[in-house]
Order: structure tokens, then sequence, then C-alpha cells
């Protein structure tokens, strides 16, 4: 049966491919877009899927609740899958009210518009948070993320998160709603914006800009493809059970440095550089304030239960990262004008 299915923060990095997979796989389902288009949405992201008719673009913010609440009574939605979010640690720190009014109150906002419509008949009803891996704290040079890791949240961002997981298993808990939760390790691949670890490093190696990396680089990350979490999305939205947590990672830890010369060394290749040229850029600045050491995700129970896995390696994946960005300059140019290069400026500057 066709059913209607919200999407939030579609125009961002993840919510994009996750909205491109449904668009293009569920042609009998209508996927609706809700995004505040903030500084990381952009529409360009989906200009291959913008025509479809089963795609609509909804522009709107997660914390107005009267909007919220007409669109969820004016489109009578039966799944929800929920990415609007602020999404970068280093905002987090400069801004932890931003962080509070998206991440916590407009999760809520959500929850709540989807109560009141649903309105205790849950039949095939759906709301499908996605989270993320820093919501479970850091690790020492052992182990992974299970599950059942207790929460312990380190950054304003992940408090945020953490926060925003609790309340979708209260509105289980409390009301009987459907839900379901995704923690995911670091993501990488296309539109991507370029604030974050690798789309940056990628940019400041093609401008030949210095490389900042914060500490000593020692810091290890868990990355996995980004089509690869847009298809476990997909299983577990489809095929996982109501009122499961998920866990989802790339078993591909990296840390920080290394990721970054392995990077320097794609690229110039690709640019028909000297063998070690872009290394020399990599510039050791001051560390994140309350950096988590390392995530590692520990995802057996979505390979086990639903079969999912990540169908490229990491050489794979950054690569074709590498090539796209590489091909769409215009993208990179357009997100990187006027406010990207003031928030460069303050988030750098004082880091030397
Ligand atoms: P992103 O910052 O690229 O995109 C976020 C999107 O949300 C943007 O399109 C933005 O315009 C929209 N948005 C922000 N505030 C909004 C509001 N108030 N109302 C409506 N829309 C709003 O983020 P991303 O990296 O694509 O992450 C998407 C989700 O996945 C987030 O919930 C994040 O916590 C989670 N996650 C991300 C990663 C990662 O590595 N990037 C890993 C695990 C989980
Ligand atoms: O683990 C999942 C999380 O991964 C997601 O929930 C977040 O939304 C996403 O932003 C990401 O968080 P991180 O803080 O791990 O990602 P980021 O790309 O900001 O940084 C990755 C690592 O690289 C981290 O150890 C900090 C370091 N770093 C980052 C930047 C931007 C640098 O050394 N230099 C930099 O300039």
């Amino acid at each position: 049966m066709a059913r209607k299915i919200l999407i939030t923060g579609g125009a961002g990095f993840i919510g994009s491919h996750v909205v491109r997979r449904f668009v293009k796989l569920y042609t009998n389902d209508q996927i609706f877009n809700l995004d505040k288009l903030t500084y990381a949405g952009n529409l360009e992201n989906l200009r291959d899927v913008e025509s479809s008719s089963n795609y609509t673009f909804v522009k709107g913010d997660i914390t107005d609740t009267e909007f919220i609440r007409n669109l969820f009574e004016t489109h009578q939605f039966d799944g929800v899958i929920h990415l609007a979010a602020e999404s970068h640690v280093d905002r987090s720190i400069h801004s932890p009210m931003d962080f509070v009014m998206t991440n916590v109150v407009g999760t809520v906002n959500l929850l709540n518009a989807a109560k009141g419509i649903w309105n205790g008949n849950y039949d095939g009803k759906l709301f499908y948070h996605v989270s993320t891996d820093e919501v479970y704290g850091q690790l020492g040079d052992e182990g992974k993320f299970l599950e059942t890791t207790p929460y312990d949240p380190n950054s304003p961002y992940s408090a945020s998160k953490a926060s925003s997981d609790h309340f979708v298993r209260a509105y289980q808990h409390t009301y009987g709603m459907p839900v379901k939760i995704s923690n995911c390790s670091n993501n990488y691949g296309s539109h991507h914006f370029p604030e974050k670890l690798i789309p940056l490093m990628i940019n400041n190696i093609m401008q030949k800009k210095p490389l900042p990396v914060y500490g000593k680089g020692e810091n290890v990350r868990d990355w996995l493809f980004v089509e690869d979490h847009a298809a476990a999305i997909d299983v577990i939205f489809h095929q996982g059970k109501i009122g499961d947590t998920y866990n989802i990672g790339g078993n591909n830890e990296w840390k920080n440095i290394d990721l970054v010369k392995f990077l320097c060394r794609l690229m110039d290749t690709k640019l028909g550089r000297a063998e070690g040229e872009s290394e020399q850029l990599i510039t050791y600045v001051t560390d994140r304030a309350g950096h988590d050491f390392r995530y590692a995700i520990d995802s057996s129970k979505l390979m086990g239960e639903l079969n999912w896995m990540p169908s490229v390696t990491f050489e794979q994946g950054l690569e074709k990262t590498v090539d796209w960005y590489l091909a769409n300059q215009e993208w990179l140019n357009h997100v990187t004008s006027g406010a990207y290069q003031s928030y460069y400026q303050n988030m750098y500057s004082n880091r030397s």
C-alpha cells in the first residue's frame, strides 16, 4: 500500500542520500523532505530527483510547533525518518543552545505531532530516529560500542542527540508509539559539507591550504560510506524490529593523521602532484575541547538480523568521494562562499 513518508533534514549530507534512495526505490510511496535549509542544507544535493512525481520538498523548521502540527495534519504521514539536526561538534562547543533547540526541542515537536495525528492508532505507523555513536561517549584503545553500551555523551552535540534518543524511547514506553533508533559512526561521501574532516581536507588539498589536524592526530574514528548508511536506514525502516536500536558502523577504524596522509597520497595521484607534496600542508593545531579519543561500532546485530553489510571498502569509497569532489567543484564553490569563509576564519584563526 502506498505510504506517505516524511524525511526530515533531507537536504543535508546523509538526508539527501536517504531521500534519493527512497524516491528512486519506493516509487509507490510519497516522499516528503522537510528541511529548514540551514547552512548545511542545500537543494542542489537533490537536483536529480527534484522533479520526481513521488517527491515533495517542504521548507520549514522542526522547532516551529504550529507549523509542524499543521504539516502533519495536512499530510497524515505514515512514517517519519528523522535526520534534521545540528550535526557539527565544533559548532556545538561554540553555540550549545542551537543544538538544544533543533536536536532536542525539534525532535519532541515531531514526536508530539506524530502522536497527535496517529492518536493511539499505530497500525502501520513508525517514527524512526537517526542518531549517532557519540551518545555512547568515548572508548580507550580496546572495545566497541554495542546497542547495550550505557549512554555517556561528552560534547554538547552528543548530549543533545542522547537527549533526543531518550525522548524517542520515552514516547514508545509512555504512549506506545512505534519507534526505531539507529546509532551510526562517522560517515563520508559526496555532498558532505566541508566543515567536517574528510571534505575539509579534500577542499584544502585542492586549494593547497594548510590541513588542520587537531592535537596530535591520534584520535580514532570508524568511517562508513554514506550510501551504506542510507542502505542501513532503508533496511531498518522496512525490516527492523519495532522498539529496537541498531548500531551501524564501517568496521573501519582510522587514526586521523593516518587518514589525512592517506587522502594526501590519493589526491597527489589524482591531481598529478609530486608524491608527498600535499602531506607538507599538514599543520597540527590546538585540540578540540573535550575531544573524544576513539569511537568504534559493533554492527553485528544489524548484520546478523537484517543481513546488511557495507558495499564498498574504504579505499573504494574514498576514491569515489574524491572523484565526486573533483568533478563537482561548482558545488564546493557554492557552499564555501560567503558564510563559510567567516565560519572558517572564526573556527580556525585561534587554533594555530
Ligand atoms: P547535516 O548537518 O549535513 O544536515 C542536517 C540537515 O538538517 C540540513 O539539511 C539542515 O538544513 C537541516 N536542519 C537543521 N536544523 C533544522 C531545523 N531546525 N528544521 C529543519 N531542518 C533542519 O547533517 P548530517 O551529517 O547529514 O547528519 C544527519 C543526521 O545523522 C543527524 O541527525 C546526525 O546527528 C546523524 N548522524 C550523522 C553522522 C555523520 O557522520 N555525519 C553520523 C551518525 C549520525
Ligand atoms: O561519530 C558520528 C559523528 O561523526 C556524527 O554524529 C557527527 O555529526 C559528525 O560530525 C562526526 O563527528 P566527528 O566530530 O567525529 O567528525 P569531524 O569530521 O568533525 O571530525 C573527525 C575527527 O577529525 C575528529 O577526531 C576531529 C578531527 N578533526 C576535525 C576537523 C573538522 C581535525 O583533526 N581537524 C579538523 O579540521
